[in-house]
């Protein structure tokens, strides 16, 4: 992984120009090139485009998409145009056989104590994933077996829900067959047990506040530790009156950038 960049571009006169070593960004920086807002549709929109500004930054030519399912970020000419190597992997092997089958596939529990053993030590240079954090019931070992798994100046990027937004709230509370009902009648487009199957969601460290997840992550070894905050969803968009005052709600939140109210987060950091 090349952690600095240098240029020495031809001038003119054939003389190469000497200019001084650039040192990379740090991830803030990144996020804030990228027009970070604490709007969710933001997170939405720029989910990939941080990876790939990420990936350009430090250098991180192979990557380990965990859970990334039938649906993974990139599709496969993509690699070939960053110049990277993703790794797909995922808990169900029925979810991994419909992704495209140009990426190495890996099936296993992220949050497995076997996990580092059964893949190998520094293995990667970027890990991240997207809806994923959300279902694994034991998080901290799911960061223990990250930081074992990524090479030295690695990263990783976790893309979550998080409570105490309202609709994820009312998920965790309520039994999974409702949960699934309410979903469908929502977002019947969306999620169905053919197509998009629902997994059930524990929320452990699915918080936007850096209090819950930064001394864990420090605690594994993990530096530079970005927690980016979004507020807002679309989950009442189609209930008149509650979605007036939820917005309202949440534009209040947002302003005084309330944590415990968020949507989703972002956690970024480096080995
Ligand atoms: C909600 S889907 C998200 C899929 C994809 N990342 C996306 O954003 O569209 C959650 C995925 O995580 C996988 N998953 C759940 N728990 C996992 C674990 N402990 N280890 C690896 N994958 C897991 C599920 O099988 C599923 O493919």
């Amino acid at each position: 992984m090349s952690m600095t960049s240098a240029n020495s571009d031809p001038t003119a006169s054939g003389t190469p120009a000497i200019r001084p070593l650039v040192a990379p960004r740090d991830i803030r920086a990144i996020a804030r090139d990228l027009g970070y807002s604490p709007d969710w549709n933001w997170s939405w929109e720029n989910y990939k485009n941080t990876i790939v500004a990420l990936t350009n930054e430090y250098g991180l030519r192979d990557h380990l998409e965990i859970g990334g399912g039938r649906d993974p970020v990139f599709q496969p000419p993509e690699l070939v145009r960053h110049g990277i190597k993703v790794t797909i992997n995922d808990i169900s092997q029925k979810e991994l056989d419909l992704a495209p089958p140009e990426f190495a596939k890996l099936c296993c529990d992220i949050a497995s104590p076997s996990t580092i053993d059964a893949i190998g030590r520094n293995r990667f240079d970027f890990a991240y994933c997207s809806m994923v954090m959300e279902h694994v019931p034991d998080v901290a070992q799911m960061w223990r077996n990250i930081h074992g798994l990524l090479a030295p100046g690695g990263a990783a990027l976790s893309f979550f829900p998080t409570l105490f937004a309202p609709p994820f709230v009312a998920n965790q509370l309520m039994p999974e067959a409702l949960s699934r009902a309410v979903l469908h009648t929502l977002f019947p487009d969306r999620r169905d047990d053919g197509g998009n199957p629902k997994f059930p969601a524990h929320y452990n460290y699915c918080r936007g506040s850096e209090a819950v997840i930064v001394p864990l992550l420090k605690e594994i070894g993990f530096r530079e530790i970005v927690v980016l905050p979004f507020y807002g969803y679309s989950y009442f968009h189609k209930l008149p009156g509650l979605r007036q005052i939820d917005d309202a709600f949440t534009r209040l939140a947002r302003s005084r950038d309330w944590r415990t109210f968020t949507s989703f987060a972002f956690v970024i950091a480096r080995k």
